[in-house]
């Protein structure tokens, strides 16, 4: 197979005590992100140059449905990597100082994410980005789209799509965006800067 994607970096309940069911989890893994991968593999297998390109490569010369799994493979493995079972709480260090210099303080922008996180309508991402500039900046794409193709250093992502959250808090993207203020992995975050 072609493309292939690293396991959960804490297993199916690795994030149940942070408010993410085993079941939330090994649906969204196997069922969708893992699916985008079964679904890639089989254009490449009739596909040799696709084959060959990696997702990041997939991500900026393709457009439509392969544009599309590949930037769902991408977007997915760094919503995972956004997630610690170990995460939460306020940015220390480098990534808090880079979050109170582009947006004032942690409050503003945990706002700014949450707003657009909640509001987004329809599916997509929400994400903490890094412009040209240095400077931080809140940002939301739509189903699959990502900012790699903008021009911006993604820093961290939370899923929005229904099937992210739809398992464990039905329709209530709010009591969602919650737990991932209480699951997200600020070293991840200083890593991406
Ligand atoms: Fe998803």
């Amino acid at each position: 197979m072609a493309f292939s994607i690293p396991p959960l970096p804490y297993g199916y309940d690795g994030l149940v005590a942070k408010g993410l069911s085993k079941e939330q989890l090994t649906y969204h893994f196997d069922k969708h992100h893992q699916g985008y991968v079964v679904k890639l593999n089989a254009a490449a297998a009739t596909n040799e140059a696709l084959a060959k390109k990696s997702i990041e490569e997939i991500i900026g010369t393709e457009k439509g449905p392969i544009f599309n799994l590949a930037a769902q493979i991408f977007n997915h493995t760094f919503f995972w990597n956004s997630l610690s079972p170990n995460g939460g709480g306020e940015p220390k260090g480098k990534i808090g100082d880079a979050i109170n210099a582009s947006f004032g303080s942690f409050d503003k922008f945990k706002d700014e994410f949450t707003n657009a996180a909640v509001g987004h309508f329809g599916s997509g991402w929400a994400w903490l980005v890094k412009d040209g500039n240095n400077n931080l900046k809140v940002y939301q794409s739509h189903d699959a789209a990502t900012p790699l193709t903008e021009g911006l250093k993604p820093i961290l992502t939370c899923d929005v799509w229904e099937h992210a959250y739809y398992v464990d808090y039905r329709n209530d993207r709010a009591a969602y965006i919650k737990t991932f203020w209480n699951a997200v992995n600020w070293e991840f975050a200083e890593s991406n800067l």
